[in-house]
């Protein structure tokens, strides 16, 4: 039907050429059903078109002015929803798998808060329920931090080993004394700093932490800002002469009673290619941008791995509190010396009855689970991340060949005909291939694109390891950037408002960054060697995993399959 219409208007405008327009009725039906402006602008009958601005045409029209704005204003509209609907997918997921990594990340915690105490329970049970609170808050502490709050980990690591050091030496190295005094306690916490009685176990695990930590918040950071640069290019304002061109593109036909054809393929690709240059411009950022991901993944093993330190957790802890056990007797002297007031009886203390509490823990039941749940989910969204690698440089081919431009061999719209096919030349992507474009005029960047490709720009950095942001100061790289939907200031007309322009100041916060973070934390290694065979809570635990990972895929194939 429609190619039966098509051959007609193509023979009806060629073969008997134009101005033969009779009737604008297809014209007013088409105006209606698309929703594109009220009917009291539509004329009865062709007119001379003296007065349009763009669909100009010597022989009679069905347009007006006022019709040729409402038309501008629907060919915007119409490429900005398809815009939207491509990019819908990658925002997609993105966002599906920063919210599936926070919850995995979530589970995570707990699963190793659990471990600790079941720990505590198994091999240091007079501490476990007045310990519980520290683990907690630790646990909570490194969520925290992990998530984007501006803690200090060696701290908060610190302020647990102050808090476990009174129950530590109570029960296991000096037990049965009765000193319960909020002085007396306070003097011993204060003791973990001064003289370490946990050897070197809490500076390594808050390096592990504050690494591994650095690696995860880096990743998700990078991918609010993906989100936040497919965002901006959601809502980007086209300039004028794009606006024109894609009125002249979509609808002047139809003030000359064509309704039924499409653009030809070239004279599309000329038209969106010059409509989204600036946009073209962040390709190859964005391609980097994954590419980086993939690298920074890749580093994300062993002690950079935070599933793998979180999971060990409980290891370190029982070596601490060996640690404390072995150092006893020096603990003991330095409390008596320091600490106590009076009534603590001397040495009755020590270690050697101590020494059958440390038993040996049942670590099978604790350890790692076997599919290392947050690293599998990274993989899978990497992997179909990276199909949308080239999103940006293939925008403008895409829009015309899934949705705007006619098939080939199909008569179609040239921008004043209907021909068998476009003549002039078809431009490359990018600014600089716009120079020759016979279509739009392109005066040059986009402020509120280069701010966002200095975004990434600088965060590709960051994911290559090249320059190192200040803990907690990554922040800044999405601040700023919810009132930064700046608008194309310059270049605006009246046709449609140009609502909220003017405000095109454009936010720098990212260049503040500043390097140097993890230079303070020293590079240690330490490896707990990851155990085995894992039974606690495996099946639930995987279950909900393979969950979260398919919420995770499924609405990728679909995409995928969509494309
Ligand atoms: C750890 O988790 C298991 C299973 O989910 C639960 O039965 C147990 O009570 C938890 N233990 C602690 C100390 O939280
Ligand atoms: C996306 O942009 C809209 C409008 O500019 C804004 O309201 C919203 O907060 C932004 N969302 C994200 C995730 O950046
Ligand atoms: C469109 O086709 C007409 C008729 O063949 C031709 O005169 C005109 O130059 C073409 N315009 C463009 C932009 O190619």
């Amino acid at each position: 039907m429609s190619s039966l219409l098509r051959c007609c208007v193509f023979l009806c405008l060629c073969g008997s050429g134009l101005g033969e327009l009779d009737t604008c009725s297809e014209v007013h039906k088409v105006f209606q059903v698309r929703q594109i402006g009220p009917n009291q602008v539509l004329p009865s009958s062709p007119r001379s078109g003296a007065d349009l601005q763009v669909c100009t045409s010597k022989s009679l029209t069905c347009c007006t002015k006022k019709m040729e704005e409402k038309y501008q204003v629907a060919a915007r509209r119409d490429v900005q929803n398809l815009l939207q609907t491509y990019s819908s997918r990658l925002k997609l997921l993105l966002s599906r798998y920063v919210a599936a990594f926070q919850e995995t990340f979530e589970v995570l915690m707990r699963q190793a808060e659990n471990h600790t105490n079941v720990v505590l329970q198994v091999s240091y049970q007079k501490i476990a329920d007045p310990a519980a609170g520290s683990v907690r808050e630790l646990f909570t502490d490194v969520g925290l931090f992990l998530l984007g709050s501006e803690l200090n980990v060696d701290e908060f690591v610190q302020r647990f080993f102050d808090a476990l050091l009174p129950l530590v030496y109570n029960h296991y190295i000096s037990p049965g004394v009765g000193d319960t005094s909020p002085g007396y306690a306070e003097c011993v916490r204060s003791l973990n700093r001064i003289i370490k009685p946990f050897g070197t176990v809490p500076d390594l695990f808050a390096d592990q932490i504050a690494t591994s930590g650095v690696s995860g918040k880096l990743l998700l950071q990078a991918l609010h800002l993906g989100i936040e640069v497919i965002n901006t290019t959601d809502h980007l304002q086209l300039s004028r002469e794009c606006r024109r061109a894609l009125l002249k593109m979509q609808y002047c036909p139809h003030c000359q009673g064509i309704t039924h054809s499409k653009p030809c393929m070239g004279y599309c690709l000329n038209v969106m290619r010059g409509c989204l240059a600036s946009m073209a411009e962040i390709d190859a950022h964005w391609r980097e941008f994954v590419r980086s991901l993939e690298g920074l993944s890749a580093r994300m093993h062993g002690a950079q791995d935070l599933e793998q330190v979180l999971l060990g957790a409980h290891t370190m802890l029982h070596d601490a509190i060996g640690h404390a056990q072995k150092n006893g007797p020096r603990l003991s002297a330095q409390v008596q010396k320091l600490c106590s007031t009076s009534i603590r009886r001397p040495a009755q203390s020590v270690s050697i009855q101590d020494a059958n509490s440390r038993v040996s823990i049942p670590l099978k039941g604790l350890n790692r689970r076997s599919d290392d749940s947050l690293s599998v989910m990274r993989k899978d969204f990497l992997k179909t991340l990276r199909t949308f690698s080239t999103f940006y440089g293939g925008l403008a081919d895409q829009m015309c060949l899934q949705g705007l431009s006619s098939g080939d061999g199909v008569p179609c719209w040239n921008g004043t005909n209907i021909v068998k096919s476009y003549t002039r030349r078809v431009v490359g992507n990018g600014i600089r291939a716009q120079s020759i474009n016979p279509e739009v005029k392109v005066k040059g960047e986009d402020p509120v694109i280069n701010q966002i490709i200095d975004k990434l720009k600088h965060i590709n950095q960051l994911l290559q390891g090249k320059s190192i942001p200040k803990l907690g100061s990554l922040d800044q790289i999405e601040t700023g950037s919810g009132d930064s939907e700046g608008h194309y200031s310059g270049d605006c007309d009246d046709e449609d408002g140009c609502a909220g322009s003017g405000g095109g100041e454009v936010n720098r916060e990212v260049s503040k960054m500043s390097p140097d973070v993890t230079s303070d934390y020293k590079h240690h290694h330490y490896h707990h060697p990851p155990a085995k065979d894992s039974e606690i809570d495996g099946k639930s635990h995987s279950l909900r995993l393979t969950g979260a990972i398919w919420v995770l895929v499924l609405p990728c194939l679909h995409m995928i399959s969509d494309l």
